[in-house]
């Protein structure tokens, strides 16, 4: 089954080729990293238009890279939501008119089932139920999935997501954008211990996740070791890289600790980190320590970082289980910015 995967739903244009739910035939991914970085983050309508610009391209690139000509596929698969409404309708709608044109079976798909699905193109095997946590720009939720296509939400951010929280402090200290990669690679030459943050206790026993008080308490360290921000041809200061340091550990501390408490509690065979967060190199080194090298460890599935962040490979994949079973949307399909997952 050859299935036309599209993601629109940020700052990056998608289109990728998948066979068989698995075989990557192309993956073409069009980054607006360069029209938002100024900003310090996505700008909406700059994203909404960069989408219409790129589209055609992103989506033509794909076939000719697949070798593959338009009427060979056997169905489209294209982002729903959640995102930014404007960004998911342009990818939607030019789904919406291939389907109509080539007569394909189109389907929706949520873009973090679409991030639980990269995890399987790579791994064949993945043991179910499974508890994935699925952490990025937009989103840091865990779901547990006692088989493929169900999903219970078990716990999400009551505020900010923890790739936000990390692009802020990246923005607030001028280290650039997006912070994510940025604070990953400078945090391996700072001191975790130097600065403390204590997590917050979530009273009610949820598994939900906060981390808005953490960037108000990097601030405060900020006033009071009167740490200035970056500025760009110097050297980093050492106090910057103690501070990304110690804050990268206690949002990888926390997303490991609620992850923790939610495999005590709903028992999975395998534990799978998706979304752009999961790139980072401590958190997959301390997914794998915490869960896996204990005794009746559980498997931790995260997959390479093409397909960590946001790409259309992944939306295929999810695709591809529903098109084998038939669905298929009809022109009415609409675009959700806030589209949940169950
Ligand atoms: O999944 P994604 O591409 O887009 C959303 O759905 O949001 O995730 C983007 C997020 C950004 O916040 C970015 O800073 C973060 O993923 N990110 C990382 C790393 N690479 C990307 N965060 C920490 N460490 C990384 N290596
Ligand atoms: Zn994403």
């Amino acid at each position: 089954m050859l299935v036309l995967g599209i993601e629109s739903s940020c700052d990056e244009t998608a289109a990728a080729l998948l066979e068989d739910g698995k075989s990557i035939l192309s993956n073409v991914v069009a980054s607006q990293i360069e029209t938002h970085r100024s900003f310090g983050g996505v700008v909406p309508e700059l994203a909404s238009r960069e989408h219409l610009r790129n589209i055609g391209y992103v989506v033509h690139k794909a076939f000719s890279d697949a070798g593959r000509s338009y009427d060979r596929i056997d169905g489209i698969a294209v982002t729903q939501g959640p995102g930014l409404i404007g960004s998911l309708l342009v990818g939607l709608s030019f789904a919406k008119a291939m389907a109509f044109a080539l007569k394909k079976p189109l389907v929706p798909i949520n873009h973090i089932e679409g991030h639980i699905y990269s995890a399987f193109i790579e791994h064949a095997e993945i043991p179910y139920p499974l508890l994935a946590l699925a952490v990025s720009g937009g989103h840091t939720s865990l779901f547990f999935s006692p088989e493929p296509e169900m999903y219970r939400p078990v716990g999400r951010t009551r505020d900010d997501a923890a790739g936000e929280a990390l692009d802020k402090l990246a923005k607030f200290l001028g280290l650039g954008y997006p912070g994510g990669p940025i604070i990953d690679r400078l945090a391996q030459q700072g001191d975790p211990r130097k600065f403390h943050f204590s997590i917050p206790k979530i009273s009610d026993g949820s598994l939900d996740f906060s981390f808005s008080g953490f960037k108000t308490a990097a601030l405060r360290h900020i006033e009071l070791a009167g740490i200035q921000p970056h500025r760009s041809g110097r050297k980093v200061t050492q106090k910057i890289l103690d501070l990304v340091a110690s804050y990268q550990q206690v949002i990888v501390d926390t997303l490991i600790s609620q992850t923790r408490k939610a495999a005590e509690r709903h028992h999975p065979r395998s534990i799978l980190l998706v979304g752009g967060v999961a790139c980072n190199s401590l958190l997959r080194r301390t997914m794998k320590a915490a869960f896996e090298e204990k005794e009746n460890g559980c498997p931790v599935f995260y997959p390479s970082p093409m397909l960590t962040t946001d790409n259309a490979a992944m939306i295929a994949a999810a695709g591809t289980p529903k098109l084998r079973r038939g669905m298929a949307a009809g022109l009415d399909l609409n675009a959700f910015a806030d589209l949940p997952l169950c």
